[in-house]
């Protein structure tokens, strides 16, 4: 028999690993807290790091197979041991999406108090399925969710759940709608489930998300019945494309509409399309994972004009909140589809009066409590600060994409209408394939240099790169930088 003091382990002749009591009891009151003081410094050091580490990770595939790869340890380490280990092999890999100067695809940063209350969320570990399991968080996400909902102006009445994302939000309100749509023809798909049902009909843009078509994928739907109604030069649907695809699919049908699209911002016209929709009895979904927190702007949510006329929502707090992953929020008008899709009942699950069991209204079942963040993170800015996160980063949006376009060599593809433009590198007298060339060799010199992040995108049959701004961290220095490192880059 081997004993090993550091780990507290014991190795028996046979090879038998055993843990004992006494390096249990230690690990909670000495080794486990100093991983956790270690943990606080890492983090620490990582954030104010931030503004001058490069944005890129420095790190290629396979350092980081190498570092991070090989087979699982026989032997244990301390926590805190594990903790730094963890921080020296990954650091140089990380994105720092976190920085003010990451603007490519859409993601926010991580506002402090969120970013804190993720970690007590941790360390709490509470199972937020139910309220028996966990009445302080499943209080916490009954007030976040009646806040978002203050916040977004949607109806007050409609439910809602804390998801893993967006993607996750557009699988529970299109359940919901699947419910709603399929009851109304005397069909209960819970039961009876799709493969006789009345065939559904999904209605959007080609401007729409692909999380839409992964949402219609796994609700047994089919990307098949996804039918794309005509745009206009805004990107979006047009009313006499809407009447005309719902006069020619006329069974139970969804619309989905466009609360911000991640190229150009655009939102569809909701005053106009909705009543459409509804009169031919359609439910109208939103997809405003970032968009929808237009609404918060007095600037801006004239944008989102009748947007709360729809039947559900799908949003994001990890993105214009700026909460840390992963939090999405459905939120659905019609409580009782939303709640008959995802309710779960069993007798080892006990129900206390009218409290709120999340596992009613989401689509997990044990689930951490991703609402705290947005609760502190409400608590944090106040409707004002959210108002003015939105702004600062529309105003710096168009000061990027507009001081960005006013380089030689550069052009303006979509000015902002919200948080999100296009440019486009061009050389004089190039053929458009050599300045889609041209445009994603700019774009990797960019995130070559360290300073600044984005990504490019196919829009319109042109290579174009994507400006998102959506960080708390963005200031007008940020904005100048990166002005100044794309220039170097062109140069
Ligand atoms: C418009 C839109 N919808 C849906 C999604 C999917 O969101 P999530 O990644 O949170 O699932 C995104 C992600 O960027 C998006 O921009």
């Amino acid at each position: 028999m081997t004993t090993n003091n550091d780990h507290k382990t014991t190795r028996s002749d046979d090879g038998d690993l055993t843990i004992h009591d006494d390096a249990i009891k230690n690990s909670v009151t000495r080794s486990a807290t100093l991983a956790l003081d270690h943990a606080l410094d890492h983090a620490k050091t990582w954030l104010d790091r931030l503004d001058s580490r490069p944005v890129a990770p420095e790190t290629d595939l396979a350092t980081l197979r190498n570092r991070l790869g090989g087979v699982i340890p026989d032997r244990g380490m301390s926590p805190e041991r594990v903790i730094d280990e963890l921080v020296a092999l990954s650091e140089s890999g990380h994105m720092g999406s976190a920085s003010g100067r990451f603007f490519a695809w859409v993601i926010g940063g991580s506002l402090t108090s969120a970013l804190a209350a993720d970690w007590l969320v941790s360390t709490w570990d509470q199972n937020a399925a139910i309220y028996t399991c966990g009445p302080s968080v499943s209080v916490i996400e009954e007030t976040a969710g009646a806040w978002i909902l203050e916040l977004l102006d949607l109806p007050r009445e409609a439910s809602f759940a804390f998801t893993t994302g967006c993607q996750s939000a557009h699988v529970t309100s299109l359940a919901a709608a699947r419910h709603s749509l399929l009851m109304r023809q005397g069909w209960n798909v819970e039961e009876e489930g799709l493969f006789t049902a009345p065939p559904l009909t999904v209605l959007t843009t080609a401007q729409h998300h692909e999380s839409i078509d992964r949402a219609v994928r796994f609700l047994g739907v089919g990307r098949k019945s996804i039918k794309l109604i005509p745009m206009n030069e805004n990107g979006q649907a047009t009313a006499a494309g809407l009447s005309t695809a719902l006069k020619d699919n006329d069974g139970p049908t969804i619309v989905v509409l466009n609360a911000a699209d991640l190229n150009i911002g655009a939102c569809d016209d909701f005053n106009e399309l909705i009543p459409i929709a509804h009169d031919a009895d359609a439910w109208v979904h939103i997809d405003g994972a970032f968009g929808l927190f237009a609404r918060a702007s007095r600037a801006k949510r004239h944008l989102l004009n009748g947007v709360d006329l729809a039947d559900s929502w799908a949003t994001d707090a990890h993105k214009w909140l700026n909460v840390p992953f992963d939090c999405g929020i459905a939120i659905i008008r019609d409580s009782v589809a939303h709640r008959a899709a995802m309710t779960v009942s069993t007798s080892y699950i006990s129900s206390n009066g009218d409290a709120r069991d999340q596992i009613d209204w989401n689509p997990e079942w044990s689930r951490r409590a991703r609402g705290v963040p947005v609760y502190a993170a409400l608590k944090e800015l106040g409707r004002g600060g959210v108002e003015a996160l939105v702004d600062r980063c529309c105003t710096f949006c168009d000061a990027l994409v507009n001081g960005i376009g006013a380089l030689q060599g550069a052009r303006v593809v979509a000015a902002p209408t919200l948080n999100q433009g296009l440019v486009r590198f061009e050389l004089a007298g190039a053929t458009e394939e050599e300045n889609d060339e041209r445009t994603a060799e700019v774009i990797d010199r960019i995130n070559a240099t360290g300073e600044a992040f984005f990504s490019g995108v196919d829009w319109r049959g042109q290579r174009a790169m994507r400006i998102s701004v959506i960080n708390w961290r963005t200031t007008l220095a940020d904005v100048e930088r990166t002005i100044d490192a794309v220039a170097t880059a062109l140069a």
